[in-house]
Parts: C-alpha cells; structure tokens; sequence
C-alpha cells in the first residue's frame, strides 16, 4: 500500500494542473471507486452500527421529450451553450479516493466557476451546524434575522471516514479535504458574501473509523442544499435548476433525497421540492449524527446560468433537443426545456409538446398577478406594486375578450400567490400567451410549452432582463411593453395582444 500526502506547494500546483487531484489517504487507486449505486450500495455495507433502511424508495427519472444523455464530454468548450446549461462540469478532481470508505470528488465548470461536489460514507454532525431549525411555520418565525437562517459550519460538521491511522494529515495537520487554495480555485466566492457550500466543505474533516459512527444511515444518495432566497420563485427556480444538474451531473439512477442545511421556515415552494425529488428533510431533524452512502452537494443557485447570465453576456437560444440531435450547435441549448419538461412531468402532467396551434379557434391567455402575500419572516406581507393598474389592465382584457370574434380568446387570472405550484403549472402549460408585470411568478415560462407566447409590462423602476433571457434561452418568443412609469396605456396593451394573436392566426 503506498501512502502519499502533499507537501509541497508547487507539487500541490503541478496536480492542480492534471485533470485529476489525488490526496491519497489511503490505498493508491488512480482510478476512483465506482460511485455505489441503488443495486450495489448494500453490497458496500460496512461495520457502521447505525440502522439501514432496506428499503430505496426513490422516485425514478420521468422519461423526458427533450432529455439530452448528460455525458461529460472533456471537449465541451466553456464558451459553448452546453458548459453554461448543461454538463460543463466536465473537470473531475478527485480529492479522497478510497476502495472501501469514504470517498470524496468534485466536477469544475470552468464556465460557470463552479464544482459540483460527492461523496460517500460522510457523516453529518447536526450540533456542529449553527442555525435556526429551520422547517418553522412562518406565523411563528416572524422577524427572525436571515442570519440566524443560514448555516455557519464548526469544523467537523462534516465528517469523512479513514481507517485507523491511515490517513495522513494535510494542511498542517487540520484534517481538511480541501484547502484554501482549492476553495478559491474551484468553489471560488464570487459575488457572494456568505458562501454557504463553500463554508460546508471547508467543516469537512477526516475523521478516524473508531470514531465513526452514526445513529442512521442514510443510503440512498442525498442532495445537500443551502437554499437563500426560499421565498422568491426566480431564485428557488436557480435552486431546482442546480439541483437537477447536480443530480445529473453525477448520473443519479434515481432522484435524490433532500436534505436541506439552512434554517429557513417552511415556505409554499417546497411543494415543489418535493414533487420533484424523492424526499425532503431537514439538516437540524436529525437530532444525532447521520452517515450518508453517497451526498451530492448542489451549487448555489447563484452559480447557475440563469442567474449568471443576468449580468455575464451569455448570448445562447433554446432549441429543440430533435435540431441539436441532428445538428449540434454550440450556441444553442435545449436544457431549460428538458428541465422545465422534469417540472411538469413531476408534477403528474403528461408531457404535451405539441406546439401550440397556429390556427386554433381558442387561445388561453394568462394574466400573471402580482398580489400581496406574507413571503418572509422579514417580510410586510406587501409586494411592490410594478403595475399601478394591474387590476384595471386585466377586467379591461376581459371585456375585451368576451367582445373578439376571431377565436375564442380566455383570460385566466393568475393568482399565483394564492394557489399551488401545481396549480400554477398547469395554468403555465394551458397558456399560448402570458401576460405579466415584471416580478418572479413570471420565472415559470421555464415550463411553458413550446410556441407559447410571452408579453412582459415593464415599469420603468424594473428595466431588469431576467425574463427575456429566460425566454431567449428557452426559446420562447417574447415581447416586452416598456411603460414610462408603472401605469400602463390600456390601449397599448391591447394593440400588442391582439397583434400576438392574429400571429398565432387567430
Ligand atoms: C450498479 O449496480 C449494478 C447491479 O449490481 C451493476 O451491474 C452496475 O455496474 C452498477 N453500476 C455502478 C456505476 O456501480
Ligand atoms: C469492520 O469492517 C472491516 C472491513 O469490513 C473489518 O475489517 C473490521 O474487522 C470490522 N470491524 C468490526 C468491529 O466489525
Ligand atoms: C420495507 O418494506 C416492507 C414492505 O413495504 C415493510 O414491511 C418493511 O417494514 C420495510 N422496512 C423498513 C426498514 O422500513
Ligand atoms: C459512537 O456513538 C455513541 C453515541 O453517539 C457514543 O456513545 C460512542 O462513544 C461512539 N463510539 C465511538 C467509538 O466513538
Ligand atoms: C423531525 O420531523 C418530524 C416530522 O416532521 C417531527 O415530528 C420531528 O419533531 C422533527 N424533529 C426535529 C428534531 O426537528
Ligand atoms: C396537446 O396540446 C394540443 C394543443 O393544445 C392539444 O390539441 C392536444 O389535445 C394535447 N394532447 C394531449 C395528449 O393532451
């Protein structure tokens, strides 16, 4: 058995400049251990004296139109379409590797400036993480600082397994996996002040077998999320996105487990959570330590695309995964479509892609409102009014579509504070047309059927991109009414609708 650790800084350099980086604590293995999967883990069963649960009960993959194999394809160029959506996670740096213990990876994007971490057999220390319990209703929560929602990590909140005196200790002895210059190489800062993913793995620690033990043991592979902006729609749609690439990324037969690590109190969104992974959980619900067969640690939704791409130029057009299939184009992507197809799909829809009929005699046209609702526990429960005569604009249209004779023209009212996800979603994949002030409920064009047709009323307070890139990206067409001021002209309005309806021929 050969034992190596680093020691020096420019042999850590030279490897960091490998396509792999090894610290080897234990037996050498250029190749690391295959990831355990559903039919194998219990194979890998070892001596820990916590309970196993026979049982995986995670939901399978939804079979998708526009699914893409998520290869990793160490040619895809960081400036292509495919590392900023897809699967740029193409750089694998191994940092413990192990035959039968812990194990510990992860996968850059030199695109987006951000890893995609695993691992296996890690134990997660609920006492060592300090935050608010988290999972709250909100009535009972009311002016709690977000501080006190987010995690901070004391070292060895998370823990990876060497045996006996086998390991060997790496900077200066403090048991970490990753250093400082790992950190700011692969999971680097950024914009963000309080890196929550990257404070986790600077808490993990190698621990010694004998003191491993867990009181549970959770085997089927978990997602760990630290979640910000729970309550704002665009930002948990940066969160679903990065958890679904995440899972992807590191070839999940199964949707994973959740395991949220903030403090956050329970919010609307996580119906969506849960509908579209296996199960959710949160960190401070374990009362002891719990060991994980495999955790996937999810980038922050802030390392996406989708929230890249609002300030970085990320000039890509969505297209149908069938075009890309037969001719790949780099500057184009079909991702946020399969991604909103795993939306509906997750939430019992059948997928319907047929593309919205240009001569249908019935168009619907959803009217996203913006409405009051208690978000936050900062939060006044008023939302900025961004369309002074919303409520005005929206019976205006329904008049007026009572009175168009050349289809039949429905106005849905889209009270999305005040219904379900799912119910929001089936209104987005009825819709041909959309129609909304600038403000998150809009972020669910990113499950809107192919052909759908989007109308953005703009203040002149909220010049802000998110939705036409979204559109852009998704491949939507999209059309934007700039208002000097947040009241908008009634008849402007209705001169874009119908001229967006005579252009779906009706
Ligand atoms: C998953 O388990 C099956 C059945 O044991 C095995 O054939 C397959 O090679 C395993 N895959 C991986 C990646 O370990
Ligand atoms: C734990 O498992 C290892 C490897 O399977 C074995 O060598 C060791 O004897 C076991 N220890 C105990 C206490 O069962
Ligand atoms: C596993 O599933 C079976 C059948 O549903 C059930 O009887 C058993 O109690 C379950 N075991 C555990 C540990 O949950
Ligand atoms: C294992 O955990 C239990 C309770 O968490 C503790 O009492 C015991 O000392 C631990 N064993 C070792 C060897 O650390
Ligand atoms: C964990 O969740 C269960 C189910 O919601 C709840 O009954 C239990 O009190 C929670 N435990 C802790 C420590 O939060
Ligand atoms: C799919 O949508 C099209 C257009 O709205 C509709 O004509 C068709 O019946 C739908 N198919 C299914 C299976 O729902």
């Amino acid at each position: 058995m050969n034992r190596h650790w680093l020691t020096t800084p420019l042999l850590f350099i030279f490897l960091l400049n490998t396509l792999t980086l090894s610290f080897y604590f234990l037996h050498q293995n250029p190749n690391p251990d295959p990831i355990p999967n559903f039919s194998s883990a219990s194979a890998l069963s070892n001596n820990l004296s916590g309970q196993r649960n026979p049982n995986f009960t995670a939901k399978p993959w939804p079979d998708l139109a526009s699914f893409v194999p998520w290869t990793p394809n160490p040619s895809t160029s960081p400036s292509s379409c495919e590392a900023f959506f897809g699967h740029g996670f193409t750089r694998k740096l191994d940092l413990l590797s192990s035959e039968r213990k812990s194990w510990f990876r992860c996968h850059y994007n030199e695109a987006l400036k951000s890893s995609v971490c695993e691992g296996g057999l890690i134990r997660m220390i609920p006492q060592r993480i300090h935050m608010s319990n988290g999972g709250e209703s909100l009535e009972t929560v009311i002016g709690r600082e977000e501080e006190d929602e987010l995690p901070t990590f004391e070292p060895g909140a998370f823990e990876v397994e060497a045996s006996d005196g086998a390991f060997r200790q790496i900077n200066d002895g403090d048991r970490k996996i990753v250093n400082q210059d790992f950190l700011d190489r692969f999971v680097p800062r950024g914009a963000i002040y309080i890196h929550t993913m990257r404070s986790l793995l600077d808490s993990i620690r190698v621990a010694d077998s004998k003191d491993f033990n867990c009181s549970e043991l959770v085997e089927e592979p978990t997602l760990l999320i630290t979640r910000f902006e729970y309550a704002n729609l665009f930002h948990t749609v940066t969160d679903w996105y990065s958890a679904y690439v995440a899972s992807r990324v590191t070839d999940l037969s199964h949707r994973p487990y959740l395991v949220f690590v903030d403090g956050h109190c329970k919010a609307p969104l996580e119906e969506a959570w849960k509908a579209l992974f296996s199960s959710l959980r949160y960190a401070k619900n374990f009362t002891d330590p719990v060991c994980f067969r495999h955790v996937i640690l999810s980038p922050l939704g802030y390392e996406t695309a989708l929230f890249k791409g609002l300030s970085d130029n990320i000039p890509c057009h969505g297209a149908p995964a069938s075009d890309l299939m037969l001719n790949p184009d780099s500057d184009k992507t079909a991702r946020l479509t399969e991604f909103g197809e795993f939306f509906r799909a997750s939430f019992g829809f059948p997928l319907n892609n047929t593309k919205i009929s240009h001569s249908s005699l019935q168009q619907n046209v959803l009217f996203v409102r913006r409405e009051d609702y208690l978000a936050h526990p900062r939060h006044g429960g008023k939302v900025e009014p961004r369309l002074s005569n919303e409520q005005e604009v929206f019976d205006t249209l329904k008049t007026w579509a009572k009175a168009y004779n050349k289809c039949r023209v429905n106005i849905i009212n889209g009270l999305f504070a005040h219904m379900t996800v799912r119910d929001q979603v089936r209104a987005i994949q009825e819709a041909s047309i959309i129609v909304g002030a600038h403000g998150a409920g809009l972020t669910h064009i990113i499950a809107a059927r192919p052909g759908t047709v989007i109308l953005e009323i703009i203040s002149s307070m909220y010049r802000r991109p998110h939705f036409s890139l979204i559109s852009q990206w998704r491949g939507v067409e999209y059309h934007a009414i700039n208002l000097e001021g947040s009241y908008a002209n009634i008849n402007q309005v209705l001169k874009e609708l119908s001229s967006i309806l005579k252009s779906l021929g009706c």
